[in-house]
């Protein structure tokens, strides 16, 4: 039964784990760094890579000891390749092509996105190829057709920003602090998603794609106004991003004959209303949905290891020359 290390550092999250093919996740540890970043209200990449190199190394002791193994049990070390803030992506693929090297072991260059792909695949053993996923997170909001490992279609993408980037600077505009995401959520939870009107881009659009950047205007609009509440601005926003994550979603659906499920992952997916509304759209649609745990949504090590087991069955596995990428689309 092969146990692969995975490792990720693609961005404010430093984590490694220990996941085997049958799905037992063995071990995980996982450092954020939002305290080193809050003051700045965002990711600072020199930051970043810093504290990856300082926590890289004992979290991976933490997860050996966590699963009571040495490396010598472990058959394959996966580490993110890219896409991501390349200081970082350099820390974990660096490690990890050390530890390749010196056990012997093969290395599997693991794409970030694809590692969000998959990680429903680990929380949910019945899910089969080929599934529609909505990818959310703070860099990617994509609609990937996933036909098997290594197989994404990808039927759209945002034309501007992300829709987690939305999240963290609505959450920046307000002053409701860092992360962005969780706060917008936790305000949401206390405003009126009624109260201030605010666009939809792209809904009902015939093109696939989407869009956030007016979104994010019109809060700077609505918050310079004087005349909302943080709360109600927060709860407003939340629910067109919602409304757009639907929308499209909807329409890919209908591009999507033979899809056993509707899967959502990425730090987005954490969000209870986009969780419940994407839920909603899958029982209209007759179709199960699948979304990991909150803590397999954010970035962590697991997905990392979950991918490169998923690679390694297939026979992928990676030279030790392998770059690290800062795009690498999937
Ligand atoms: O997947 P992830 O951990 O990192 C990337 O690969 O980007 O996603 C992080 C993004 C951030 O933009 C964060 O604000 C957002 O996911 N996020 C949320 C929530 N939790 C995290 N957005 C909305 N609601 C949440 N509860
Ligand atoms: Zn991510």
């Amino acid at each position: 039964m092969p146990l692969i290390l995975g490792l990720e550092s693609s961005c404010d999250e430093t984590a490694a784990a220990l996941v085997d093919d049958s799905r037992r996740i063995r071990a995980h540890a996982l450092a954020g760094q939002e305290a080193a970043h809050a003051p700045f209200g965002g990711v600072v990449p020199e930051i970043a890579a810093r504290a990856h190199v300082e926590a890289l190394g004992p979290l991976v002791e933490r997860a050996l000891a966590e699963a009571g193994v040495g490396l010598d049990a472990v058959d394959a070390i996966a580490a993110t390749a890219g896409p991501g803030l390349i200081g970082g992506v350099m820390v974990g693929l660096l490690m990890a092509k050390g530890l390749a090297l010196a056990t012997g072991k093969p290395l599997i260059a693991v794409n970030h996105l694809e590692g969000h792909a998959l990680s429903p695949r680990l929380a949910a053993p019945d899910l089969a190829f080929p599934y529609l996923l909505l990818l959310v997170s703070g860099g990617h909001c994509q609609l990937l057709f996933v036909e098997g490992v290594g197989r994404y279609r990808r039927l759209a993408t945002t034309i501007d920003d992300a829709a987690g980037e939305a999240f963290d600077k609505t959450a920046k505009l307000l002053g409701l602090g860092f992360p962005g995401g969780p706060a917008v959520e936790r305000a949401a939870a206390r405003g009126d998603a009624r109260a201030v009107p605010l666009p939809r881009p792209l809904k009902g659009s015939a093109e696939p794609h989407f869009s956030f950047a007016g979104l994010k205007s019109a809060v700077l609009r609505a918050r310079d106004s004087g005349r909302y509440r943080a709360e109600d601005i927060a709860a407003s926003f939340q629910q067109a991003v919602v409304e757009c994550l639907i929308d499209r979603t909807a329409r890919a659906l209908a591009a999507s004959a033979g899809a056993t499920a509707l899967v959502v992952a990425g730090g987005v997916a954490a969000n209870g209303a986009v969780r419940g509304a994407l839920q909603a759209l899958a029982a209209a649609h007759d179709l199960p949905f699948v979304a990991p745990p909150q803590w397999l949504c954010t970035d962590n090590g697991a997905m990392i290891a979950w991918a490169g087991a998923e690679r390694l069955a297939a026979g992928l596995v990676d030279p030790l020359d392998t770059p690290a990428r800062a795009r690498w689309p999937l």
